[in-house]
Formats: C-alpha cells, sequence, structure tokens
C-alpha cells in the first residue's frame, strides 16, 4: 500500500475510535463544579432547571431528540437512544447527564452550546445542586412531571 493510502486509511480509523463512544471513561470529572452541600427539594430546585434548558428537546414528544425523555424520573434515569444510563441514582460523576451538563464531552454539551440563547446553560451552582440531587438518590415525588414553562 502506498504511503499516502496509509495515512489516510490510519486517520480514518482514529477518527471511527474517536467517535465511537460517549465513554465515562476519559471524562475529567475533576473539572465538575461539586456536588451542593444542601438537601435539595427537586419539584423547586431542579424541575425548572430542566424545564427550562432541557423540556423543549427531551420532552414527552415521539421526535425529542436522542429519544430521551425527561418528563418521567425513569425515563429521565434511563437515557435515550444511546442506551446508556443518563442517571445513575447516587453517583453523580459517574452520570453521563452530569458529564454533558458539565461540558466535559465534545459534541454532547447540554444543551448544544449553539442554542443557548434559548436554552440556557447551568450555572456552576446550579451543576453542584443536579449533581447533589443525584447523589442522594435522584428523588422524584411519583406523579410528578415536568412540563413547558410557562
Ligand atoms: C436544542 C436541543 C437540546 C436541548 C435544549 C438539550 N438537548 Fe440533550 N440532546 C440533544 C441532541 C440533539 C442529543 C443527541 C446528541 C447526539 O447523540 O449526538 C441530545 C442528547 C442528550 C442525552 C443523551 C441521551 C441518550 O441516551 O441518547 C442526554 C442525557 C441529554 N441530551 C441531556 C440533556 C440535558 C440534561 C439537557 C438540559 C440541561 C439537554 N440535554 C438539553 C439536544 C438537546
Amino acid at each position: 500500500m502506498k504511503m499516502y493510502q496509509k495515512t489516510v486509511l490510519g486517520a480514518l480509523m482514529g477518527i471511527a475510535i474517536a467517535s465511537g463512544s460517549l465513554a465515562a471513561e476519559d471524562v475529567d470529572v475533576s473539572k465538575l463544579p461539586a456536588a451542593a452541600s444542601s438537601e435539595v427539594d427537586f419539584v423547586k430546585e431542579i424541575k425548572p432547571l430542566f424545564e427550562k434548558s432541557c423540556f423543549g428537546c427531551h420532552g414527552a414528544k415521539p421526535r425529542a431528540k436522542s429519544k430521551y425523555f425527561m418528563n418521567k424520573r425513569e425515563t429521565t434515569l434511563k437515557g435515550g437512544s444511546s442506551k446508556e444510563a443518563a442517571i445513575i441514582a447516587g453517583k453523580s460523576a459517574a452520570s453521563p447527564l452530569v458529564h454533558f451538563i458539565g461540558d466535559l464531552v465534545e459534541e454532547l454539551e447540554m444543551p448544544p452550546i449553539d442554542k443557548r440563547e434559548k436554552y440556557p446553560q447551568l450555572t456552576k451552582a446550579q451543576i453542584g445542586l443536579v449533581r447533589a440531587w443525584i447523589d442522594q438518590g435522584a428523588k422524584w415525588p411519583s406523579g410528578v412531571e415536568l412540563a413547558m414553562p410557562q
């Protein structure tokens, strides 16, 4: 094989490997804001954030992005088309959702970087609240469903 062909092939394989995973393994969790130390109230502190910054794309609608539905606890934890759990209750640093809102995974920053005028990025303090909520078991009172903000 000619030299340039090898180089092109090598580059393509490199791309395939790099884009092949949402792998939590290569995420630097030391860059995450620390979890808040307070007891978190889902309805007062987390639900409004998710509704404002996520629900427009991850609502209950069949066309939700990546088939990820954030209206109920079960689906919010379960994740979408990636088939990976989005939230691991009790383990915020291991939860992909936290990596995404903390901008730790390139191309999977949530909300997407180019959409942040409409869907505001979570502040460090807010990410700290989401982490604490997950660490405290991702409690979500039964019967509560997210809805579009008024
Ligand atoms: C403007 C639309 C938009 C908003 C707002 C948005 N997302 Fe996403 N989200 C996407 C898209 C598109 C994907 C699929 C990305 C991909 O796979 O390349 C995605 C994928 C995801 C996934 C992976 C689901 C899976 O298992 O496949 C999670 C988790 C996620 N988003 C969480 C969030 C959270 C949390 C918020 C709010 C802080 C949010 N997103 C806001 C568009 C959005």
